[in-house]
């Protein structure tokens, strides 16, 4: 099945938007689970050097976002996949351009939350990125469950998109997820 002939759009992903997309989706992987471990298991010296890498790569999925959302600017993105259904696009556009705004949201509300809270955001001990909230402890509350929240909706999203993933690889056999792979694989 090949994909809707739209002139105006790309016909592939751009390699750096695809190299772009496999290491977010590695970090974030590792950021959300490591997240959950990090509030739950009690002060100490490893929840200390837990906060310090769930921040430090949180801030590197926001530089990724940037990145890759001035990748797709510029580059475009590819028409959907011809063989879905209309329920299916609307759904997958919903979910990918979610995921997107939650790619900022989510280390902009950490970020606002660690300000309220008083404590530095060291990036991997490299630098200290500057405060940008005032301290406040209602603040604080209040990004703290904008944060929760924003996991917990991106973890569903994360699970339906990799959900999707796999019903077109192994249930439909078509070639969606070919369509994010490097065109060496047949991307
Ligand atoms: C896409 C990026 C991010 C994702 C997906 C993410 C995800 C998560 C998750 C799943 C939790 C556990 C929530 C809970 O069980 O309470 C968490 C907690 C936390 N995150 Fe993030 N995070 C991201 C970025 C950041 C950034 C950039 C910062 C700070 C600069 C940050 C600071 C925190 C803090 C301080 C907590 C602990 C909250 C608490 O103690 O209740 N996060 N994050």
């Amino acid at each position: 099945m090949s994909d809707s002939g739209d002139l105006s759009r790309p016909k592939d992903y751009a390699p750096t938007g695809k190299a772009l997309h496999w290491a977010m989706a590695l970090i974030v992987l590792g950021v959300i689970p490591a997240g959950i471990v990090m509030a739950n298991i009690g002060p100490g010296a490893l929840q200390n050097r837990l906060y310090d890498l769930h921040r430090s790569f949180g801030v590197l999925i926001f530089a990724l976002a940037i990145w890759r959302v001035a990748v797709r600017l510029r580059h475009g993105a590819p028409a959907p996949y011809a063989g879905l259904t209309r329920f299916e696009r609307i759904a997958s556009a919903a979910t990918h351009h979610t995921l997107y705004v939650l790619l900022f949201a989510m280390p902009i509300f950490g970020w606002l939350m660690t300000s309220a809270y008083r404590v530095d955001v060291s990036v991997f001990g490299l630098f200290t990125l500057p405060h940008l909230a005032p301290q406040n402890e209602d603040l604080f509350k209040f990004f703290q469950r904008a944060h929760f929240v924003g996991a917990i909706v991106m973890t569903l999203l994360v699970l339906l998109h990799i959900g999707a993933a796999i019903k077109h690889t192994f249930v439909n056999r078509d070639t969606v997820l070919w369509r994010m792979l490097p065109k060496s694989w047949g991307g």
